[in-house]
């Protein structure tokens, strides 16, 4: 089992980032290791110029996101952990199966479509093969399996349809040139939402930084947030089916219920007809005990630029020797001659 993933680098992590994407990676990378098998976790930062952005930012950004998956458990020695930009077969790669790539295919992607929205002469070519690169970050290692939310999964789709035609028409059937991957959609992926509107993801670009808990949030500050959220007047519900209508009810316990491994029913089982005079509390501490550590190591590494960036060195160099064999392979498969 070979898993492969990408997030794009953004700033200001918070609670979200971390029970939506980055706690399952450390559960998948410890479950592989396990098993013998082989993780490989980048910042998608090749990606991030598919849109308007500003250089320091970025590389801010980039930095800031490899100390936020090392601080919440990203081991640096059981997975590969690097940037897109320090391995440039991912660039290659993508040129190459650019010519297997369909018009038609990435017409049909619903992110192209919705971040190119109305304009779509004024998009970048980049934001269009967005997805013919995500294709070369996972068939470039082989990738057996590929964690994912739920809404990556076409793209996913596509890798599988681009690696089919490759093979197809460049391959023999008793040697493919990729292997295709398998998505892996956690089931209940936590969907955190905003502590102001139950009805909102919690994000880092709410103006209230209210609404969300932060990464580098202390103690205190998370206490105080977790006072200050919005609820309703009623106590809480005995069962789940309770909570239907009452979002900011449902995201704190979803909250809880994810950040103790409970189910939501056992959390309601403890709490059902209490009040959030007794809940919030609990939830405050609960937040405070898991996310004191991981906020302590990021505050730590995050200013640590050079062991941020020996970290990144080393995993690229890895990440670039499993690399090298399948793109050789590519290349020579399409009659590209290389002396
Ligand atoms: N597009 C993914 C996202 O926005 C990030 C990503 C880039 C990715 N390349 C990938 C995810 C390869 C999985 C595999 O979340």
């Amino acid at each position: 089992m070979r898993i492969v993933s990408g997030i794009q680098p953004t700033g200001n992590l918070h609670l979200g980032n971390y029970l939506g994407a980055i706690r399952n990676w450390v559960k998948m990378q410890d479950d592989v290791a396990a098993g013998g098998g082989q993780s490989l976790y980048f910042l998608a930062d090749l990606h991030a110029i598919s849109m308007p952005h500003v250089p320091a930012e970025l590389a801010a950004n980039t930095r800031e996101m490899v100390a936020a998956l090392v601080a919440c458990g990203i081991n640096p020695d059981k997975s590969i952990l690097f940037n897109q930009a320090q391995v440039p077969q991912h660039a290659e790669l993508q040129w190459l199966l650019n010519g297997t790539a369909r018009m038609g295919w990435l017409n049909r992607m619903t992110q192209w479509k919705d971040k190119a929205g109305k304009n779509r002469e004024g998009a970048s070519i980049a934001l269009f093969t967005y997805p013919v690169l995500q294709a070369a970050d996972v068939l470039l290692y082989q990738a057996t399996h590929v964690p994912v939310g739920e809404d990556q999964k076409q793209h996913l789709e596509l890798a599988r349809d681009i690696a089919q035609k490759f093979n197809n028409d460049f391959a023999s059937e008793d040697a493919p040139v990729f292997t295709l991957p398998d998505p892996i959609i956690p089931p209940e992926a936590a969907r955190i939402m905003s502590l102001r509107d139950g009805s909102a993801k919690m994000s880092k670009s709410d103006p209230s930084d209210m609404s969300r808990i932060n990464l580098t949030d202390d103690a205190d500050t998370i206490m105080q947030k977790v006072k200050k959220a919005k609820t309703d007047p009623e106590p809480l519900p005995s069962e789940k089916a309770g909570l239907e209508g009452r979002p900011e009810a449902a995201n704190l316990v979803g909250i809880f219920a994810a950040l103790s491994g409970l189910s939501v029913d056992s959390v309601l089982a403890d709490f059902g007809g209490e009040g959030f005079g007794k809940f919030k509390p609990a939830l405050g501490e609960l937040l405070v005990s898991k996310l004191a550590p991981i906020n302590a190591r990021f505050v730590e590494l995050k200013g640590d630029t050079s062991a941020l960036d020996a970290i990144l060195r080393a995993g690229a160099a890895k990440a670039r020797e499993l690399a090298v064999p399948t793109l050789d392979k590519t290349y020579a498969a399409l009659g590209l001659v290389r002396g």
